[in-house]
């Protein structure tokens, strides 16, 4: 099974897959939007992109590494698709946890082609042993190849063509910094306001050929997180119930039954937000609680807690983060409708 995916920058053509296709998911690719111009949100990052590819098309180079910060679903993968396009290379995803050797590595960088987009997904959590092998690809666009070993040991430097790598973390904090300091680029993503997931909603509707009015746009975008991802996958569950259910036209009440039974409440949050801050408040009294020993009672991944479950609540201000540990605060409390 091979550990890289291959974009075309032309049609959505995939050479070759493996078991994360389905998370970067179908429906979004058809969703995702291929120009800058069709690019919502994101203004900042956006134009600092656009602003480097023109200054590198006009020296004639390739633009230098970027570095893409933030939660899941905010579009890195979509930039790094875009900017391929940009480009007019090809664009190659693979991640971290899938590199598990410097060979791994090695054969995918000796395959690039000048112009090329490398993007390495949670680039975090690289082991140290291949990231060794990305610091001359990324500064000298080489890779030294060691033989032998000991008193025999020979190296010999591969000359790699002009590639362009976007490495995308949910974690900035955990990169080392010689890595960090190789990205000439380093851009954090925020989550989206409603009105621009309304935007966003409107446009996969008319891609999606569904009939969607004001009021369910809006309710759509302000329970998704302030995530697209979220938003066109509760748009396509919507879609489905307004079809069976309904007319197959999306109005409020639709959406309000549809995210009803997908356990989206009011604020937008899932059952798995709601367990968390549960956790919090009836096993450790509001806290504050360190994060293992939530994720021990949920029987959930440490990561998955910090990575997905608690940037939105953090920023909601459903919980803060102390030197001790989390805390719910009254906003949880009132939100769940928990009285003290
Ligand atoms: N679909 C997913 N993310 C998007 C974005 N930022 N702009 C437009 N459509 C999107």
């Amino acid at each position: 099974m091979s550990d890289i995916l291959t974009f075309n920058s032309g049609p959505k053509k995939i050479l070759s897959r493996d078991e994360t296709i389905e998370d970067l998911n179908s429906e979004i690719l058809s969703l995702r939007p291929e120009k800058f111009s069709d690019y919502i949100g994101q203004t900042e990052t956006v134009e600092t992109l656009k602003i480097a590819i023109e200054a590198a098309k006009y020296r004639n180079e390739p633009i230098e590494h970027v570095l893409l910060f933030g939660p899941p679903g905010l579009g890195k993968t979509t930039l790094a698709y875009i900017l391929a396009r940009e480009m007019g290379g090809e664009l190659k995803i693979t991640s971290g946890p899938t590199l598990e050797k410097g060979g791994d590595l090695i054969g995918i960088l000796t395959n690039l082609k000048d112009g090329d987009i490398l993007f390495i997904d949670e680039i975090h959590r690289l082991p140290k042993s291949v990231e060794e092998f990305l610091y001359p690809a990324m500064e000298d666009f080489a890779v030294d190849f060691v033989f032998d070993k000991g008193m025999h040991a020979r190296s010999h430097r591969y000359q790699l063509k002009r590639f362009i790598l976007v490495g995308a973390t949910t974690r900035a904090g955990l990169l080392s910094s010689p890595l960090r300091d190789r990205f000439g680029i380093f851009r954090s993503l925020d989550f989206y306001t409603d009105e621009e997931l309304v935007t966003i909603t409107k446009r996969s509707a008319n891609l999606l050929d569904v009939k969607t009015d004001d009021s369910a746009a809006f309710e759509l975008a302000r329970r998704s997180r302030g995530t697209p991802r979220i938003v066109n996958r509760l748009l396509k569950r919507s879609r489905d119930y307004a079809q069976v259910k309904a007319d197959g036209v999306l109005t409020k009440e639709t959406v309000e039954a549809a995210l009803l039974l997908e356990g989206v409440d009011q604020m937008g949050l899932t059952n798995m937000d709601r367990h968390y801050l549960k956790t919090i408040i009836n096993y450790y009294k509001g806290g504050p609680v360190g994060i293992d020993a939530i994720a021990a009672t949920l029987q959930e991944e440490n990561d998955t807690l910090v990575d997905v479950v608690e940037p939105y609540l953090l920023k909601k201000g459903l919980v803060t983060r102390t030197s001790s540990g989390r805390k719910a605060t009254d906003k949880a409390y009132s939100h769940l409708k928990i009285i003290l």
